[in-house]
């Protein structure tokens, strides 16, 4: 047998698809850990820094957590899309609790987009998610075209 590593194949990479089960709601869990708000939370927001009255754009946005925090700093306005309805199903019971006027959708990173007009993209823990070279290019593409800065993981 060959010690020769083999590239992983698109369709064998492990993706977690938040609209299974109570994937999502396990995830929303996690977010109050301190290993997240502390450090996590921290760092990405310290590298997006202000966002007063900047449209932002939180691509893969999950349950909207960042999506209200960047919203309560500020952006205006406010835009998140993730791919998993479950997801957006968590943060729209959000905003209907806490009504901050975010605009939610459901949407793929991986299909382009046209030219958009936000300020800022960010994107946590979105590009983990490509499965190979060429998803990875679109969501990059998407980001850079949906602003004119773009920031995340
Ligand atoms: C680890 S969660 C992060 C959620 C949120 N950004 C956060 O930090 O709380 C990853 C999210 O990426 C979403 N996602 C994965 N692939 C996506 C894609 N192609 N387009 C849009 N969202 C995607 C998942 O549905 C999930 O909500």
């Amino acid at each position: 047998m060959s010690s020769r590593r083999q590239p992983i194949r698109a369709e064998d990479a492990q993706v977690i698809d938040y609209n299974q089960g109570d994937t999502a709601k396990q995830y929303k869990k996690t977010k109050t850990l301190p290993v997240r708000t502390r450090i996590e939370a921290y760092s990405f927001l310290k590298h997006i820094g202000d966002v007063q009255d900047k449209k932002v754009l939180d691509v893969a946005c999950g349950a909207g957590d960042y999506t209200r925090i960047l919203r309560r700093a500020g952006a205006d306005p406010m835009v998140g899309f993730d791919v998993s309805e479950k997801m957006i199903a968590l943060a729209r019971e959000e905003d209907a609790r806490e009504p901050l006027g975010i605009e939610y959708s459901v949407a793929d990173a991986r299909v382009a987009v046209a030219q958009q007009d936000f300020d800022l993209a960010v994107a946590a823990f979105l590009l983990v998610y490509a499965r190979a070279r060429d998803e990875l290019a679109t969501m990059c593409h998407g980001r850079a075209a949906a602003s004119s800065q773009a920031a995340g993981s």
